[in-house]
């Protein structure tokens, strides 16, 4: 068997023309939804993920706002900014990029967001009706995946999902969403003993720990699908996950490459939870 590659920038693309037909009817009724990013310091490819997130929201129509604030801000002056944009009527996202420099408390700002705006899913208020139930944003990775699977009609109902990651952005969310699709789910991470007993009994295997070559063909069964969050780079400096993927390609039934597997959803899901916030307005 060789897997099926799955394209994460044609279902992104698919997902932001979609996105872009709500932004559309939401200007007909005179609401223009609109992003605020604030980048805090001179962290490079932080810089470089705040340009793609504005483009993107260009791209389909949506208002953005870039704050840029100096490395030296202050806690206060953050919330202080924070506090203006959760007044702002014509803001309905608001994405403060992490890492923050180390005088500023990151949980205190993500706390500070008013949690209807907090489209990066992060503010306990959301990650707690992720869990519960209830009206939530998803942190966009996860959620991301999650549309991604539905596009592949990859069955989820009762199958094992190993998420392999615990982070609060991507693995524990993760775990969460995949229960709410039915799939049975095990957690695993960089201090589990014997990955390998655990993730050979996957169905579906989501690697999110940020180790090159964590996962190979010794760890899968055969016709897993794979989704690789991995952004790792290889001796060349080249961009790779942390699935060895020629390896793996042969024996998995689907996989996503990296570049263009899941890189792309993570923008266009929080496209959709800017549009959907927006759209909560109207209610
Ligand atoms: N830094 C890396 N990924 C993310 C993300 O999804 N959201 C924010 N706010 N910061 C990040």
């Amino acid at each position: 068997m060789t897997a099926s590659i799955i394209d994460g920038k044609k279902i992104a693309q698919h997902i932001q023309s979609t996105t872009a037909e709500r932004v559309s009817q939401l200007k007909e009724k005179g609401i223009t939804p609109g992003l605020a990013v604030i980048l805090v310091g001179n962290n490079q490819a932080s810089r470089t993920y705040v340009s793609m997130k504005r483009k993107a929201c260009e791209k389909i129509g949506m208002h953005s706002v870039l704050i840029e604030l100096a490395d030296d801000t202050t806690e206060e002056g953050l919330i202080n900014k924070v506090n203006e944009l959760n007044e702002d009527n014509t803001i309905h996202g608001i994405l403060v990029q992490l890492p923050l420099p180390s005088q500023i408390d990151e949980i205190n700002i993500i706390e500070s967001i008013d949690p209807n705006k907090d489209v990066d899913g992060f503010h306990p208020i959301n990650v707690g009706r992720l869990m519960t139930g209830g009206e939530a944003f998803y942190p966009c990775t996860p959620y991301g995946i999650i549309e991604m699977l539905k596009y592949e009609q990859v069955e989820l109902r009762g199958k094992h999902a190993v998420v392999v990651g615990r982070s609060n952005i991507v693995g524990k969310p993760m775990g969460q969403l995949l229960l709410k699709e039915d799939a049975t789910v095990t957690y695993c991470h960089s201090r589990t003993a014997d990955l390998a007993y655990h993730t050979k009994q996957a169905d579906i295997i989501i690697a999110a720990v940020g180790i090159r070559n964590l996962i190979t063909a010794d760890h899968i069964k055969d016709g897993a699908v794979i989704i690789d969050v991995g952004m790792n780079r290889d001796d060349e400096g080249k961009l790779c996950g942390d699935v060895d993927y020629q390896n793996c390609l042969p024996k998995a039934g689907a996989i996503t490459p990296v570049p263009g597997g899941v890189g792309p959803m993570t923008i266009t899901m929080l496209l959709a939870n800017t549009a959907e916030s927006a759209e909560r307005t109207l209610t």
